[in-house]
């Protein structure tokens, strides 16, 4: 079974991966815009292409039984039509709500056995903290008080490698979250925690917030405060999919951040 892996030099595309060779994939076809670049293992087998190029498809495409779809909003419909003409049996896309669902609709409508995984908000977006705590005790953010249940990126990749390499998952909408609800000052108090510091978190105006985030996403920030905005009211039920679909549970948060601490010093 040929099994291809889009944006496979992404962040998540590169754990699947990485997974699936783990889960025994002897076949493994990884599409990439700079396979030198890449440095992808041995045995899997380089395309260069991207999603977004659909001319560098039909070639990635051809003898695949089974893929991952990164998440490309501006070509899925070339890119579904194209998978299901070269005879792709089954798609693993990454969605998710609001903005991704086309995705997934796209993905549905082309005829072609699907597995949908839907993320919320990454446990890595907590990145967007990086440099006010490599500089103060002091962290500022509007929203401290939001929760959600982030979902580790390592964690999706975990579960669409399980998808691609078992079967009794088509038609499947697997919602994966972490495994636990936590606030963005519970986040920033166990980065801390992992750094060995006692972190205080400042509320912070909408106006404030924005010009913090600029520094590291410049006219994005506005559009970040607000969707966060729109969140707050909103704390969605940490799921079990991870755990159901692969036999380990979901990352929690302090674990992401004793792992990944050297980010924040
Ligand atoms: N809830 C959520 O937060 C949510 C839900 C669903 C999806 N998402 C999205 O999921 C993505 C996950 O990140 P990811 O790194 O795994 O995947 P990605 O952003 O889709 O990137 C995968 C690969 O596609 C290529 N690529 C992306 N943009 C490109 C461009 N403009 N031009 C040329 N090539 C481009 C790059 O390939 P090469 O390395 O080969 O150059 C990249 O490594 C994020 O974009 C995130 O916004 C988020």
């Amino acid at each position: 079974m040929k099994i291809l892996v889009t944006g496979a030099t992404g962040n998540i595309g590169r754990k699947v991966v990485d997974h699936l060779l783990a889960g025994g994939a002897e076949d493994v076809r990884a599409l990439t815009n700079n396979p030198a670049r890449a440095a992808l293992p041995a045995e899997v087998e380089v395309a260069e292409g991207y999603l977004g190029r659909v001319s560098s498809l039909p070639a990635a495409f051809d003898g695949v039984d089974r893929m991952y779809l990164a998440p490309l909003l501006d070509t899925i419909d070339e890119v579904v039509a194209l998978a299901k003409a070269a005879g792709v049996r089954q798609i693993v896309d990454l969605s998710g709500e609001a903005h991704w669902t086309p995705i997934a609709q796209a993905v549905e409508n082309s005829g072609v056995e699907w597995t949908h995984l839907s993320a919320g908000e990454f446990t890595e977006n907590a990145s967007v903290w990086t440099d006010q705590i490599k500089e103060s005790d002091e962290i500022r953010d509007p929203y401290p008080e939001l929760a959600n249940a982030p979902t580790n990126m390592d964690d999706i990749a975990r579960v669409a490698a399980k998808v691609l390499l078992s079967d009794g998952h088509v038609g499947k909408n697997y919602e994966l979250t972490g495994p636990e609800l936590v606030t963005r000052a519970d986040k920033i108090r166990l980065i801390g925690a992992a750094l060995g510091r006692d972190l205080n978190v400042v509320k912070v105006s909408r106006e404030e917030g924005i010009r913090v985030f600029s520094r590291g996403m410049d006219e994005s920030a506005e559009w970040y405060v607000d969707a966060l905005a729109g969140m707050v009211d909103y704390a969605p039920e940490p799921t079990t999919t991870v755990a159901d679909v692969t036999g380990v549970p979901a990352i929690p948060f302090a674990q992401w951040a004793i792992a990944n601490a050297d980010l924040f010093r």
